[in-house]
């Protein structure tokens, strides 16, 4: 069991609390604060229990530089809007600077800070211990809480718990909670669906859902590698050359197994990769040379969307198609709507 910031005395104590801060921006204006809100219910019950907040978090890519399109103000004060009350900000270039330490120092309980963009440091994506280090000296407890970075192992999410004692915060707890029992208790049929552009970065998880799914559904751009690895014509589409041995192996596993894997029949072609190329569905056995697949087409759709319909538990990973063009968007919101429509306990992941 981990351990979460309801296991420790956080009264009076530093505690500094990794989000992931990491929000969509337009013009300096943020688009969508769900990761902020998300953030809430952990700096709450520390303020609650009187601790002295000092947030982190990372925005953007500034890579290793003060770049202040990339700066956290903007999250801080729409944190500040959200929770009714003051944060604390400190702008520093080096992130960890001596007005820093002192805000730091001076915090009362029940106040809450939030340092700058980690990222404005080269050190942070490389883990660098001295930099974990440095964060750590400004506090007492490490909490981690930013799921959508967890998957990363920088300094101020991986390193700096070397250095202090380290707990989940509620937003871990809760997203370990549903997905973890998904896959390890799941309510069956238990439908999996993988989409994306990139068969290499989804190896190991299909490895892992093999084992535990009814139905593998596969859709996106990894699926011209499957199509492909069973002999299929796929033009131009996107194809992940050296995986697809192994895609065909994946399928091979699959029927073993005795579980259903689910190909597109049909995909939506383009002569381009552009909104305006669109040129028609084509079977998925044989897409012209001359095109290339960018969404699954009306068949499989229909086909993915009454095995989602039966389904009692569904993780979902990656797009359909190309869904950021109207002309592709199609599979993608049907299968966001055949979720949305089912009663299963559904669990949705990845950037996008
Ligand atoms: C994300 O938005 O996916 C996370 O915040 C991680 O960001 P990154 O891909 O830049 O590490």
């Amino acid at each position: 069991m981990k351990k979460t910031v309801r296991d420790i005395d956080v009264k009076e104590k530093r505690v500094l609390v990794r989000c992931d801060f990491n929000v969509p921006q337009k013009d300096g204006v943020i688009t969508d604060d769900i990761r902020i809100t998300s953030a809430i219910p952990t700096i709450d019950y520390l303020v609650k229990n009187r601790a002295k907040v000092i947030l982190m978090s990372h925005l953007g890519r500034p890579e290793g530089t003060a770049d202040m399109k990339y700066t956290l103000k903007p999250v801080a004060d729409r944190l500040g809007e959200l929770l009714g009350r003051e944060i604390l900000f400190v702008s520093a270039p080096e992130v960890v600077s001596e007005d820093v330490r002192r805000a730091a120092e001076l915090l009362e309980p029940g106040e809450i800070m939030l340092l700058e963009n980690v990222r404005f440091r080269k050190e942070e994506t490389k883990n660098d211990p001295a930099f974990s280090k440095e964060l750590a000296s400004l506090g007492e407890i490490f909490v981690s809480d930013a799921f959508g970075t967890a998957h990363r192992a920088h300094s101020s999410t991986a390193g700096i718990a070397d250095y202090l004692p380290a707990v989940s915060g509620f937003l871990i707890e809760k997203e370990l909670k549903f997905l973890g029992n998904a896959v390890e208790n799941p309510a069956r049929p238990f439908v999996a669906i993988m989409g994306g552009a990139k068969v290499a970065d989804k190896i190991p998880v299909i490895e892992n859902l093999l084992g535990k799914v009814d139905t593998l559904i596969i859709g996106g751009g990894m699926a011209y590698t499957f199509l492909k690895s069973q002999g299929c014509e796929i033009g131009g589409s996107i194809l992940d050359s050296e995986n697809i041995g192994l895609a065909g192996e994946f399928i091979k596993k699959a029927n073993n197994m005795g579980v259903k894997l689910m190909l597109p029949t049909d995909i939506v072609c383009a002569s381009d990769f552009a909104d305006d190329a669109k040129v028609g569905v084509f079977p998925a056995s044989g897409i012209p040379a001359e095109l290339q697949g960018l969404d699954i087409g009306p068949e499989t759709i229909k086909a993915y969307s009454d095995e989602i319909k039966k389904a009692k538990t569904v993780i979902w990973n990656g797009p359909m198609g190309v869904f950021e063009m109207k002309s592709y968007e199609e599979g993608t919101k049907k299968v966001a709507e055949a979720l949305a429509e089912s009663d299963a306990v559904t669990v949705i992941g990845g950037g996008d």
